[in-house]
């Protein structure tokens, strides 16, 4: 197991963005790529908890998050100056191919965080054309267009019809992958979301990579063996080592 990288960082802002979700700005950046994670530890919590990092701007990293326990309504209330104590970045990021142009994004509720992150890297960095789905109970779990990158084309659904169309994510798949022909497919989301994305895929040869959540027993730092996934063949893997992205064709899920 290589050393984790540990440290303190500064907040610099707590915003709210919509509903429970913030977003959590803080000092230095930790020069991640995307895809990979950072673990926080908060008081009360017994891990570090996980969150995948984005870009912040100029030497910050951030962090999105939704308050669903005492450990993220303990960071929703964290002030500009307070130190916070990090693991990471850790895991392993996403893998785009040299020679990826178009790109299939699939996101559902939270799932948008690390899909968020890659999409603005495909577009300014790699200069991909890119679609998105993506999809959340209702209106007040979607982040806004303002949120995204604006060369991104969306297609927004919601379970109750209160934003774009009514229905899953996976509705459209795919005839989207029929219209795209996409190079490459990523996905983030609920496994049952997972799930319907891997059995429409399966005919079509496009190489899709997910990103899988586990409940972490000590944040990724390789000690508490609890963060198992399970390959296809059998076989066992750690998240916090050789994840949270993975191949979707080589998961149960
Ligand atoms: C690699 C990775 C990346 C993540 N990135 C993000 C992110 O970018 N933004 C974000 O909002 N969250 C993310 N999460 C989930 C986040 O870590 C949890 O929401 C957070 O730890 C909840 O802590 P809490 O103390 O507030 O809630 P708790 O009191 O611990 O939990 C509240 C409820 O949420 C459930 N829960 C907690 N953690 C998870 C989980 N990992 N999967 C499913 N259910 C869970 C609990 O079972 C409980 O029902 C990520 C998790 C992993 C493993
Ligand atoms: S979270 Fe503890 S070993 Fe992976």
């Amino acid at each position: 197991m290589a050393k984790v990288p540990f440290g303190e960082v500064k907040v610099i802002s707590v915003l709210r963005i919509k509903g429970n979700i913030y977003v959590l700005t803080f000092t230095p950046g930790l020069g991640h790529q995307s895809g990979q994670f950072v673990s926080i530890c908060c008081p009360g919590k017994i891990s570090p908890l996980p969150f995948c990092l984005m870009i912040g701007g100029d030497s910050t990293s951030q962090v999105i998050f939704d308050v669903k326990g005492m450990g993220t309504a303990w960071l929703a209330e964290r002030k500009p100056g307070d130190i916070l104590d990090v693991l990471g970045p850790l895991g392993n990021g996403f893998s785009v191919f040299k020679e990826t142009k178009t790109v299939l994004l699939v996101a559902g509720g939270m799932g948008i965080v690390p899909i968020l992150e890659l999409s603005r890297h495909l577009i300014q960095d790699r200069r991909c054309y890119v679609k998105l789905l993506y999809g959340a109970r209702d209106k007040e779990h979607l982040l806004s267009e303002r949120h995204l990158p604006v060369a991104l084309e969306v297609l927004y659904f919601t379970d109750d019809g209160s934003c774009g169309e009514k229905g899953l994510v996976t509705d459209r798949l795919g005839e989207t992958i029929e219209e795209l022909r996409p190079d490459q497919i990523f996905a983030c989301g609920p496994k049952a979301m997972l799930a319907e994305v891997k059995r429409i895929i399966e005919p079509y040869s496009i190489s899709c990579r997910v990103v899988l959540e586990t409940i972490m027993g000590c944040g990724g730092q390789g000690h508490c063996r609890g963060c198992i996934i399970e390959r296809v063949d059998g076989t066992f893997v750690h998240l916090c080592e050789e994840g949270p992205v993975f191949d979707i064709i080589e998961v149960k899920l």
